[in-house]
This record gives C-alpha cells, sequence and structure tokens, in this order.
C-alpha cells in the first residue's frame, strides 16, 4: 500500500488545473492506498492575503475537495496549519536546504519578478515547506500537475540529503504521480499559459453552466485554416488539450478530422467544449452547495483529519528528531 499525498494552496475555488492535476487520479486512489490530502493554507501566506478572507478560501477548498469525491471515511483529508509537526520538520530541513538552489527555483524566480515588492524568505524556502508536507508522512507518491515538477525534484534532493548526512534510509524518495501517464498542463482559455486562479483565465469547479458557457464562447479562437493537415496555434491547441481531457476520444477525434479538412466550425467545438465540461463540473458543484454550509460537517471532517495527520507526523517527528541527535534529560 502506498502513502499518496495531494496539496492544494489555499486561494480560493478549485479550477479544472487543480481538478485534472492533483485531485481527479487521487480520488480513484483512495481505496487501495493510503491518501492524505490537505488545504496548504501556511503556503499562501507567501503573498500576504488578509486575514479576513483565510479562513473562507481555507473553506473553499475544503468544500471542494469534499465535492469533487475525497471520502473522509478512507482519506485523511486535513488543514496544513494544524499539523505543527510539519513545521518543525520544515526548520530542520532547512538547515540543509541551500541559498542557491532555492534561489534557482523557477516557482522562486518567477514570484520574486511578479512581487518585487515582497520577496520574502517565506517565498525562498517555499520548496523545503513543500518538502516537509509530503516527507512528514513519507508520501510515496503525490498527484501534481506539471508546474510542481521540479518541487517533487527538489523533495527527492532534500530527502537524499538527509538520509546522506546523518546515515541512515530513513526518507524515501517521492515522484511525481498522474496515474501511469505524463504529468499535465491544463492550459487557460486566453490563448496562453497554463490555467491559473492569477492568470484570470480559469473555469471552476463550482462555476454555473451558463459561466461556463460563457467563457468558453469567449476563448480565442481566428477564422479557422486554411491548409490541410495544418499545425494548429497555441490557442487552438489549448482548446483541443481540454477536450481531450473532458470529452470521449471519439468526439475529440471528429474534432481533429473537422481541423485537419479544414471544414471545423469553432461554434461546434465551443458548444461540445462547454457541454463536457458541463458534464464533469455539474455533480461537483451540485455537492458544493449541498455541504458548503454544513459548519458541524467540516468541523467534523478537520478535526478527526488534524488528529489522524498529526499521528502520523509526530511519529515521523520523533524519529527525526532521534537521527538528528536530539535527547530528553
Ligand atoms: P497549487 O495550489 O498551485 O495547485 C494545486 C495543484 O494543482 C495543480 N495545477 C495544475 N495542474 C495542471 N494544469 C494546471 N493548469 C494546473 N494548475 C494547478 C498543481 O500542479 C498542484 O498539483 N505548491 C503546491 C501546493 C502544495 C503541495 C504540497 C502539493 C504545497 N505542499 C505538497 C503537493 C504536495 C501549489 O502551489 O499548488
Amino acid at each position: 500500500m502506498d502513502i499518496v499525498l495531494s496539496g492544494i494552496r489555499s486561494t480560493g475555488n478549485l479550477h479544472l488545473g487543480n481538478y485534472y492535476g492533483a485531485l481527479r487520479n487521487f480520488i480513484r486512489m483512495q481505496d487501495e492506498n493510503q491518501c492524505y490530502f490537505f488545504v496548504a493554507d501556511v503556503h499562501s501566506l507567501t503573498t500576504h492575503p488578509d486575514p479576513r478572507y483565510l479562513h473562507e478560501n481555507v473553506k473553499n477548498v475544503l468544500v471542494n475537495y469534499l465535492a469533487a469525491g475525497i471520502d473522509p471515511e478512507k482519506s485523511v483529508i486535513y488543514v496544513q496549519s494544524d499539523v505543527r509537526e510539519t513545521f518543525e520538520l520544515y526548520l530542520f530541513l532547512n538547515m540543509h536546504a541551500y541559498m542557491g538552489e532555492l534561489a534557482k527555483t523557477t516557482s522562486f524566480k518567477e514570484k520574486a519578478r511578479k512581487q518585487p515588492e515582497n520577496v520574502n524568505a517565506g517565498l525562498l524556502t517555499y520548496p523545503t515547506l513543500m518538502a516537509a508536507d509530503i516527507l512528514v508522512h513519507n508520501a510515496d507518491k503525490v498527484p501534481v500537475g506539471k508546474d510542481q515538477e521540479q518541487h517533487l525534484e527538489m523533495t527527492r534532493r532534500f530527502a537524499r540529503r538527509f538520509n546522506n548526512f546523518y546515515g541512515v534510509e530513513f526518507f524515501k524518495e517521492p515522484v511525481a504521480y498522474n496515474f501511469g501517464q505524463e504529468l499535465i498542463k491544463i492550459p487557460g482559455l486566453d490563448g496562453s499559459g497554463k490555467m491559473g486562479k492569477s492568470e484570470g483565465n480559469a473555469i471552476y469547479l463550482a462555476d454555473s453552466p451558463k459561466e461556463i458557457e460563457k467563457k468558453v464562447k469567449k476563448a480565442l479562437t481566428d477564422s479557422g485554416p486554411t491548409e490541410f493537415n495544418s499545425p494548429k496555434p497555441e490557442y487552438i491547441e489549448n482548446l483541443f488539450t481540454i477536450l481531450r481531457v473532458v470529452s470521449a476520444p471519439e468526439v475529440v477525434q471528429h474534432f481533429e478530422d473537422l481541423w485537419n479538412r479544414c471544414e471545423i466550425k469553432y461554434g461546434d467545438l465551443k458548444k461540445q467544449l462547454a457541454e463536457d465540461i458541463i458534464k464533469v463540473t455539474a455533480p461537483i458543484r451540485e455537492r458544493i452547495i449541498e455541504i458548503e454550509n454544513d459548519e458541524s460537517y467540516l468541523r467534523k471532517v478537520t478535526t478527526e483529519g488534524a488528529e489522524k495527520a498529526r499521528e502520523s507526523a509526530s511519529k515521523t517527528i520523533r524519529q527525526v528528531r532521534e537521527i538528528m541527535g536530539f535527547k530528553p534529560f
């Protein structure tokens, strides 16, 4: 039985990128694995969120997670800030993480460029906190999207370094995971880059069918191909990428054929795309509405989740302390 761990930052509702990158496959793994999923609220502090909205954002991720099919009877669901052992491990790992390697991380360079007025130490040590999340449960597999690949590589490096330094075989080297497939990147609908909350190009699991239709309708297209079998421009390829994850293979093939014969009508493609996205999101949205006001259920889930997560995390920390030479008097 593998230990599987998935985390999502508490920056609001989940979008299709989160769902296909980190959640969908995870849901399928709950029966055969020990799965942990958590809301990364401490990670969201690197951008100094307003305290008035922090809790609401944690709640959104939690509700989305549950609505998407995480079963608290089978998996451990918790909020990162409830498991303080993580922060102890984070501190220990930071003693073996080097300025140079942290500053070279793509996500750090990107964030430092985006928020030059707030390049804080938390931003720099983001990968060690993420490694602590993973190593505190000694996870084997971490379902993530393509953008987190480098962080997983660093986690493995930190694990190996700890083991080598102390001459132990304690931490496992966890792998980025997507059900035997390549890690994926769900693109945005605006023609460039990945779908993301801060990019303002996302379709959320909580969006109504009307909102989804509107967003898909607005997606960037052009006047269509003029040569048979021509390559697709990025913004059209992006629509096909989303179609490939939400639609049946024969539907994708149908539109591929139309494209190749220069007969594609973008209106039809968008209609199909919106319809198939709604098929995926509608049941999740229904469930979101059902549980979002059930405070006692959410309290029960997070209390029990924190307890179970702390049980596993404190076992790790006890051993880590021993390995590092801390001894009680
Ligand atoms: P975050 O909150 O940015 O995203 C959560 C998960 O969703 C995936 N994802 C995507 N996958 C495919 N296409 C997209 N457009 C897309 N957008 C987001 C991300 O790859 C991620 O798997 N650092 C993490 C949170 C985290 C974590 C962890 C994850 C903290 N500790 C430990 C795993 C294990 C983050 O910022 O993800």
